[in-house]
């Protein structure tokens, strides 16, 4: 972990896209996130930097057993990963919430079946509610499952709100506020303290300068 390149762990998608602004008002090398190949290890800052591009869901995977010393990530998948980690800067992008929804005017049985990509957190929403759910692993396109009958409710992440309305649900409760924010391995965080703090301090300030 020590030594070397200091590893950021990246997500691949959508993210990348409202990420690269702030590394650049930060002063980064946003060059390489966005060449046009397939690789998947980067090098960046004359070499003092890699990134690594992952699915998004494996960032904190990578991040907590410190095969990356940084990583960005969404407050979603981090409530539901529950990895060990340090999140010491949230960018204040990618915001969104996590939220139950329906049919529009559904009446909900006592034991709803609830689909998601996030069970963990629906699992925990309904316990806390004191309502047993049946909780159903979904890996996308979550607003089909009550269309068709897989579920009455779901569990997802609604930005726009387009997504619920042009499928006939609403949101009946929020589970939890989402943004993107900077992970960090525990222990990299204070082996590694000069290095992190060179990146997250820029960031920090392009953070504030954007609000
Ligand atoms: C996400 C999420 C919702 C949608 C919310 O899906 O799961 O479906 O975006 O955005 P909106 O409120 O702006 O409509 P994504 O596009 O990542 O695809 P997925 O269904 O494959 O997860």
């Amino acid at each position: 972990m020590t030594g070397g390149p200091l590893t950021v762990a990246v997500p691949k998608g959508r993210i990348l896209k409202a990420l690269a602004p702030l590394l650049e008002r930060a002063g980064l090398d946003v060059g390489p996130l966005f060449a046009d190949d397939r690789r998947l290890l980067r090098e960046a800052e004359g070499g003092r930097v890699r990134y690594v591009f992952l699915k998004p869901d494996d960032v904190p995977t990578y991040v907590e057993y410190g095969a990356a010393d940084l990583g960005i990530s969404g407050r979603d998948t981090l409530l539901e990963k529950r990895a060990d980690l340090y999140t010491p800067l949230d960018l204040g992008i990618g915001k969104c919430r996590l939220v139950v929804a329906g049919p529009r005017g559904q009446k909900v049985p006592d034991v709803p079946r609830v689909a998601t990509k996030y069970p963990r957190v629906a699992a925990d929403h309904f316990a806390k509610k004191g309502v047993q759910a049946e909780v159903i692993y979904v890996g996308g396109s979550v607003e089909l499952a009550p269309l068709v009958g897989l579920a009455h409710l779901i569990v997802d992440v609604v930005e726009t709100g387009k997504t619920l309305q042009e499928n006939d649900l609403e949101v009946m409760e929020t589970v939890a506020e989402v943004s993107t924010l900077v992970i960090a391995n525990r222990a990299a965080y204070k082996l590694r303290a000069a290095e992190i703090r060179a990146i997250l301090e820029p960031l920090r300030r392009a953070v504030e300068g954007a609000g």
